[in-house]
């Protein structure tokens, strides 16, 4: 219908009035009078609606009377034009209304005390404010309920057909999973097909349902909604920070709940470009690992072989004097440490504190290494800025967005959602290069499916494009003439021709997606795994940088270059210094005057000026001998990591193995000290979310067992190891980062940040920028003819997601390889039959499986799963600058076994 928002950034709507009951009030014309009326602040009854989506008009409670006209008009459905003249209240309105809640409630089953949405029911609150007491001519549907999906039950007895949970799927998730289907004489909601329902599971259906005729498998007949404690908080499984209730009662998490919902409904349609409330499959229904069976509930110290149950305080005074006599006798070089990007940023700053300042040592990293560190890296080096310039609004109202090796519905889901709001309500034009074939892909006006490892080869294509058809910004180059010649020259080289034949993306393309991309107002490039998680990715950022640059798109409102986060904290893991490149701030290690306010702020030398071991060199110095003591907090480098980087030997040779885990992993198993520590469930603090969003992280639990927040184990650890640390709770070390890091807890918005390439172009870039265009092809031959992808599911996150059994059921680990039906049929295999794998390192039977997301010539294996070792087959680079490990993509040959 088109009624949303009627104001945009191509688009500026005229400002029209109205008069509601009495008062004028100004609005956009064309906006729903559901909208203009909710925005005086009054809520007028409604069922139906839902400010998230187009409206639908079917419950008939939104009445008003409008001037002029007989019968009471649907405000959601009525577009506000100027001079109406509408009234919302009323004895008319008011008994139009409650023969609507009569209508609905006359079919509807009185099942409420055994209803889940019982206390939180659209139907049920109207019920009691229109006073309905009375149904002469109630009949009930007795439609059997449908259960055939994995999280969600259907009760069609309840439903009042008011289309919420299909209009969301459909325009909002643009999924389009559901659908109305005449069943049994009744209009029911039934999976596309009428089929056991197949989608992305998010669940946004089941919030904004405003009766109980949705139900989450998860938390049926558990709880009443007053019975439990709702917490506001932020999920841990990735980068995109959403914001969810945790809903517990007593110790146990009984449902995950999001502001989505048709509670909310009276938003503003504008505010949708900043999020729409709704949560993924992983945060709606991944949430009992926190309370689950295998959480470590006591310390455990290695006596021998086996590790032994120990109260906390003789397991502290074990491992301090372990601690100070290893520091003693090898000093302090001889200890590194690793943490996960899912600790809260206190958390964060309090590992490097300690690192540094306690234990002495510049040896530590976090899993920001995996990939962000690719994009810090670049960013920082060329435009000064260590994050992203864009936030989820910009990200909305983009009319070019080009997505470069990016499964985003997998890995970032709500991000995603921002991208399917540009193409549908900004008419965003998208273009998607990806080995894979991606949700996203189908969606986009310019989908491209690349050949594997040939990210960097389409961006030397586009710029290539770009200055052939000379859509340079004139303003942008003519600036650093120099720079512009050099890059010029380092593309001379280069041919559109070949690069079409090396990507698999056809010239003509190239040409296309850089018009489009040089000439939209607000041009947008995201970029994510097959980008920074692979070879060359400092590189190929940069690169991005350079297309940005001479398209203009650098430094200017709505534009930029970006990044997606897998794990919830990877911005913050490095903002709070984790890394032995930057002290916290992202400050230069080696600046005299960062290392003078830090080692003022700590009362502490810090380690000297030498280039600390990023996680790589960790491992390495830990299998020569060099490092004697790891200390590993939420990491998991042995399940991680594939074989050839020696992981275990090196775990072996280590003195002193200290891992700090709500679970006990393949890692803790080596380890001789194992520190059971919270969820973030159970614990306070922030995380920065991939916009640069510092959200609150609430404790909804007290700690399962004698499990502690990782601060609470540091801070005692430093304690006992001679210092004065003082810190009560989260807030005490948020004080303290604040002081030191003015402006960076920023009431929940992102910091505004403005790319700035001056000096970059003006030092340096010439003599850099003529080694960039020059991409090392890809390793294919005859004998490994298919490109081997380990990446991420959108079920799961990291490892942490296997722990949680509603993840698992619905997907879990088949052990097979994925490939696309045709090569299966190339091969003359069947589904599930076994194959044997070989690569440079070695080689592995498994069963295959169609997926017609695998691109043909791809295979894919989740990189969630061990069994069978799949990533044991995969090489290793090492990024020369940023020391950033890929290990995702290689080349195998596949023969029936
Ligand atoms: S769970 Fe999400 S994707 Fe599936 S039907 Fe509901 S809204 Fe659509
Ligand atoms: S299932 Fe719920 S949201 Fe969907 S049409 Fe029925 S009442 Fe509305
Ligand atoms: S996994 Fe990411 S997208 Fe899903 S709810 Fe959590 S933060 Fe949001
Ligand atoms: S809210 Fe307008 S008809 Fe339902």
């Amino acid at each position: 219908m088109g009624l949303k928002p009627a104001t945009n950034p191509d688009v500026e709507s005229a400002t029209i009035e109205l008069s509601i009951d009495g008062k004028t009030v100004a609005a956009k014309d064309g906006v729903s009078l559901y909208d203009v009326i909710s925005s005086t602040g009054k809520i007028v009854p409604a069922m139906c609606y839902h400010y998230t989506f187009d409206p639908f008009g079917s419950c008939g409670m939104c009445l008003v009377m409008q001037e002029g006209k007989k019968a009471p008009v649907r405000s959601c459905t009525a577009k506000a034009t100027a001079g109406m003249i509408i009234r919302t209240e009323g004895e008319d309105l008011f008994l139009a209304r409650k023969k609507a809640v009569e209508k609905h409630l006359s079919v509807h089953p009185l099942d409420c005390p055994v209803c889940d949405a019982d206390g939180h029911c659209e139907l049920q609150d109207m019920a009691f404010q229109h006073g309905v007491t009375n149904l002469p001519n109630a009949k009930q549907k007795f439609i059997p309920e449908d259960t055939r999906s994995l999280v969600l039950d259907f009760n069609m007895n309840r439903c009042i057909a008011c289309a919420e949970c299909i209009n969301v799927c459909k325009d909002v998730l643009m999924i389009d999973a559901l659908q109305f289907m005449k069943k049994g004489g009744f209009n029911q909601v039934v999976a596309k097909g009428d089929v056991p329902l197949s989608c992305e599971f998010c669940g946004d259906c089941l919030a904004v349902c405003p009766v109980g005729a949705i139900t989450n498998k998860f938390s049926k007949y558990l709880y009443k909604p007053w019975q439990m404690k709702k917490t506001t908080t932020t999920c841990n499984y990735c980068g995109d920070g959403c914001q969810m209730y945790l809903e517990t009662k007593d110790a146990e998490v009984i449902r995950v709940t999001s502001p989505l919902s048709w509670k909310n409904k009276w938003g503003d349609r504008a505010d949708t470009a900043k999020g729409h409330g709704g949560i993924c499959v992983r945060g709606r229904f991944g949430f009992e690992y926190i309370d689950g069976k295998d959480r470590l509930q006591h310390p455990l110290v290695r006596e021998g072989n086996q590790l032994v149950q120990k109260p906390w305080l003789e397991t502290m005074h074990l491992l301090v004097d372990r601690f100070t006599a290893l520091k003693r006798k090898h000093g302090a070089d001889a200890i590194a440490g690793l943490i996960t990007a899912r600790c809260t940023n206190e958390e964060l700053y309090l590992f490097q504190k300690l690192m540094r300042s306690v234990l002495g040592s510049n040896h530590l990293d976090s899993s920001a290494r995996y990939g962000h560190m690719n994009f810090v890296r670049a960013s920082k080096h060329a435009v000064g800025l260590g994050r992203t310039p864009n936030d989820w609004e910009d990200l909305t109202k983009a009319k070019a967005v080009l997505l470069i090796g990016s499964n985003i519905t997998e890995t970032n889901p709500l991000t995603a959602v921002r991208i399917k709001e540009a193409i549908r309500v900004y008419k965003a034009q998208v273009a998607t290069f990806d080995a894979a074939i991606t949700n996203m892909a189908k969606l986009a006006s310019h989908p491209f499916v690349i050949r594997p490892g040939t990210e960097g080869l389409v961006i030397d294509g586009l710029v290539k494009a770009t200055i052939e058809q000379d859509l340079v910004d004139e303003e942008a180059t003519a600036k650093h003439p120099q720079a512009f010649q050099a890059l010029k020259s380092a593309l001379a080289g280069i041919s559109l021709d070949q690069i079409a034949v090396q990507t698999g993306v056809p010239k003509e393309a190239f040409r296309d997606v850089s018009a489009i991309f040089a000439e939209a107002p607000r041009s947008i490039i995201l970029c994510a795994e097959g980008i920074v998680r692979r070879q060359n990715g400092y590189q190929n950022v940069l690169k991005l940088i350079d297309l940005a640059w001479i398209t203009g798109k650098l430094g200017k409102p709505g534009c930029g270059v970006n990044t997606l986060t897998e794990e919830p904290n990877e911005q913050g893991a490095v903002d709070m210094g984790v890394a032995p490149e930057y002290l916290p701030g992202q400050a230069a290690f080696n600046d005299p005057a960062a290392r003078e306010r830090f080692a003022k702020a700590w009362d502490s030398a810090l380690p000297a000026v030498s280039p600390g071991a990023h996680l790589v060199e960790i491992l390495k110095r830990c299998k020569s001998g060099q490092i004697k003591a790891l200390y590993v907090i939420g990491e998991n480098p042995l399940a991680t990591l594939p074989a050839s980087m020696e992981v275990r030997a090196a775990l072996e040779k280590l003195e002193l193995l200290i891992v700090q885990d709500p679970f006990l992993t393949e890692t803790g198993r080596h380890a001789h000290f194992v520190l059971p520590a919270c969820t973030y469930a159970e614990k306070e603090g922030t995380f920065t979310n991939l916009e640069g969003r510092v959200l609150r992280v609430r404790q909804a639990m007290d700690p399962v067992g004698d499990s502690l927040p990782d601060w609470h184990i540091m801070t005692a650890l430093a304690n006992a190891m001679g210092s004065h640390w003082d810190y009560q709770s989260a807030n005490d070390i948020q004080a303290e980062i604040m002081k030191l890091l003015p402006g960076y807890y920023n009431l929940g918005q992102p910091r505004k940040v403005a790319a700035s390439p001056d000096a970059y172009l003006a030092n340096g870039y010439v003599a850099e920028v003529a080694g960039r265009y020059r991409n090392p092809s890809t390793s294919q031959d005859g004998k490994r003819p298919f490109a081997l992808v380990m990446g991420q599911l959108l079920v799961h996150s990291g490892k942490l997601s296997t722990q949680a059994p509603g993840l698992i059921k619905l997907t879990p680990n088949t052990g097979r390889l994925r490939m696309n039906p045709q090569d299966i049929e190339r091969l003359g295999l069947k589904d599930g039959e076994k194959v044997r794998l070989i690569s440079d390192r070695g080689s592995l039977q498994l069963g295959v499986q169609p997926d017609l997301s695998v691109a043909p010539g791809t295979c894919f294996f989740p990189e969630h799963f061990n069994e069978p070792p799949v990533k044991d087959l995969m090489t290793v680079s090492v990024d020369p600058t940023t020391g950033v490990p890929s290990f995702k993509l290689t080349w195998v040959g596949i023969e029936r076994a």
